[in-house]
């Protein structure tokens, strides 16, 4: 059963998130283990989620980066660049709203929009343009999907990167 709090997805945790989660004590009110997602994406991250109750933490964007992932060469060159002020929320691409990196599709069409057909349809769209753009090395018609924890990325295969962020969350609980 998945439970969400209020936090928006993609929002990277920050100390007024924390405070805010501290006096609303958001775990204490369900009887579900918490787990924690969105804009989280080194130690400093999931040690704070752990010290605010979460009982696992979930990264999505961190895993872009890794060679197992099919992210597309024009996605992974413009996570390379990922800055969190250069991402927004759109549906331009789905029709659902999600987190991506600001291209020209969602600067001239959203980032949110009421053009776009409802969700799954949206996808066909763009199709033909991404189709010819994708080829010559531009992500403007295609989602380039990431966080607000993108500029924590590494290029490590997924096993390692998940063992280097287990050992240094585990080595920064330690000095508390
Ligand atoms: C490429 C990609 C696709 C995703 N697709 C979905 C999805 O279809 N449905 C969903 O609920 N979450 C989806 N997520 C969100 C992840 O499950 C996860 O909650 C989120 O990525 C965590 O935030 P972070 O990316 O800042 O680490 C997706 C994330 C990424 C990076």
């Amino acid at each position: 059963m998945g439970v969400r709090t209020a936090t928006p997805p993609g929002r990277r945790l920050h100390p007024g998130h924390l405070r805010h989660q501290r006096d609303g004590s958001r775990v204490d009110a369900v009887r579900v283990p918490v787990i924690a997602a969105g804009g989280i994406g080194d130690a400093r991250g999931i040690a704070a989620a752990f010290a605010l109750g979460a009982a696992a933490v979930q990264l999505g964007t961190a895993y872009l980066f890794t060679p197992e992932a099919t992210t597309a060469a024009v996605h992974r060159a413009a996570l390379r660049e990922a800055r969190d002020e250069a991402t927004a929320i759109t549906n331009v691409f789905t029709g659902r709203p999600a987190r991506g990196l600001l291209n020209r599709l969602m600067r001239e069409v959203g980032p949110l929009s009421e053009l776009p057909p409802a969700f799954p349809l949206a996808a066909n769209a763009p199709a033909a343009l991404r189709a010819k753009a994708e080829p010559a090395g531009s992500g403007d018609f295609q989602p380039l999907w990431c966080g607000q924890a993108g500029a924590f990325g590494r290029e490590l295969p997924a096993g390692e990167l998940t063992r280097r962020l287990a050992e240094e969350t585990l080595a920064r609980l330690a000095r508390r």
